[in-house]
């Protein structure tokens, strides 16, 4: 039989060719742009530490063009790029003990911006005293660079996750560009359905199989954090898997070779990232990979693959043959090809796109107002992305989905809960409270 085709919906093309404009309130970061300036109140990866070496680097961030060094005493500068002489790029500039000089009349200035030595001037002219190169604070951690491109009386202060200091956990740094604008690439984080087709379905497993089961949805706005809960059936067992970002262009995921076979409680994350825009059509993912022995027990991750414009996980990047690209497609050309900004009023979003939603309606209202932050607990912010695997065998007669839901939800208000204790005790304490509704079973209350 024919399928009935209504007349307006079939061969469209020729009405359908209209590109209506960008949501530039989300997407657009230059200098004076409503999120543009957001993001400029936090401090944002610029760089990998590594890549400060004998030369500087040129960077562009929120469309700035800046350059990055680290100087002989070993101070970092991030930099306006072009000279406040006459425009030579620093680039080419000349890394001095303390500061940097500009290739094309020797002008040398502090990592603060501040004018040293004009060499060519007469002695006693004052023109070093009335110029200054524009410069932005600057701080290393993990292998990491970040600046702070807002205002100078708003520094906030400097973010330091639980997920930093955890025993046995290594943090590798990475960073890789994307052709295209930051918030399709940041929003895949609150797309945790993409895991069941793009990564398991629709070409070869790229992860473990257990991601290709269909996950019960919990989306959650929790202050500065949108979350997702995605609680999956695995035999006897369910992975809950709780997922998050943070405002503005924060998140973190949870380890990734997860199979769901064994118990686990609160297992933490497989890596920290920022997507940072470069300007509206370019962005970088800045990362910290997480690697300890309970992370990689299956022997999956090569620490040795993460760096620059590298990551050890599969279609993350876009140096990969075209012909695999579309045979076994990955995150980075689902996002890229989303256009170079992605146009939300030609989408037809549906259910799997509640967490793109709550995201984006989290951005716009943190474009007004920005949310406070967690509360840090001696200094230190507690963050809930996690891994728990428990065994809840499915209920005879019961409904899975509603069991999944209600498993999920236990796990992410026990997580959440803890955010007040001492964070040299919280993970452990987690776990044994996980372990503890494991066996309370509160989740068999649930209605069916
Ligand atoms: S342009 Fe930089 S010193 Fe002249
Ligand atoms: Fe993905």
């Amino acid at each position: 039989m024919n399928e009935v085709r209504p007349k307006d919906r079939a061969y469209q093309g020729y009405h359908r060719r209209e590109i209506p404009r960008e949501d530039g309130r989300l997407t657009h970061t230059d200098p004076g742009t409503p999120m543009g300036e957001l993001m400029r109140r936090y401090w944002q990866p610029v760089c990998l530490s590594a890549q400060l070496a004998e030369v500087p680097l040129a960077i562009r961030i929120m469309g700035e063009d800046l350059v990055a060094f680290r100087d002989g005493g070993g101070r970092v500068g991030v930099l306006h790029r072009h000279c406040t002489h006459r425009g030579a790029s620093l680039e080419f500039g000349r890394i001095a003990e303390r500061g940097i000089r500009c290739c094309y009349h020797g002008w040398h200035f502090d990592v603060d911006g501040t004018v040293i030595d004009t060499p060519g001037e007469p002695p006693g002219s004052s023109i070093k005293h009335n110029a200054c190169q524009g410069a932005y604070p600057a701080r290393e951690a993990h292998g990491l660079v970040f600046a702070y491109l807002g205002p100078p009386d708003a520094v906030p202060d400097f973010p330091d996750y639980d997920t930093f200091h955890l025993p046995g956990v290594e943090l590798v740094p990475y960073s890789i560009k994307h052709d295209c604008n930051w918030l399709q690439v940041h929003e895949n984080l609150m797309d945790p359905l993409h895991a069941v087709f793009l990564h398991s379905r629709m070409g070869a497993v790229q992860l473990t199989a257990a991601w290709g089961e269909m996950p019960a949805l919990e989306f959650l706005e929790l202050g500065d954090r949108v979350c997702y809960v995605a609680s999956r059936r695995i035999g006897d067992n369910v992975w809950v898997r709780f997922n998050e970002v943070g405002t503005p262009n924060f998140g973190q995921v949870g380890g990734f070779w997860e199979d769901g076979l064994a118990e686990t409680f609160f297992q933490r994350v497989g890596a920290t990232r920022w997507t940072v825009p470069s300007d509206d059509r370019h962005s970088t993912i800045f990362g910290l990979r997480h690697f300890s022995d309970e992370l990689e027990a299956k022997g999956i991750g090569n620490k040795a693959l993460v760096g620059v414009e590298s990551l050890d996980i599969y279609g993350q990047t876009g140096h990969r043959p075209y012909d695999e690209m579309q045979r076994n497609t990955g995150d980075w050309e689902a996002e890229v090809s989303q256009r170079p900004i992605a146009i939300h009023a030609l989408e037809h979003r549906g259910t799997t796109d509640r967490g793109v939603v709550l995201l984006r309606n989290h951005l716009l209202r943190a474009l007004a107002a920005p949310p406070a932050p967690v509360p840090a607990v001696s200094g230190i912010v507690p963050t809930y992305t996690s891994n728990t695997v428990m065994r809840v065998p499915p209920r005879g007669g019961a409904d899975d989905h509603a069991t999944l839901k209600a498993v999920g939800r236990a796990v992410a208000e026990t997580i959440v809960a803890a955010n007040a204790l001492d964070p040299a005790d919280r993970a452990a304490a987690v776990a044994a409270r996980l372990r503890k509704i494991r066996e309370s079973r509160p989740w068999a209350k649930a209605p069916a």
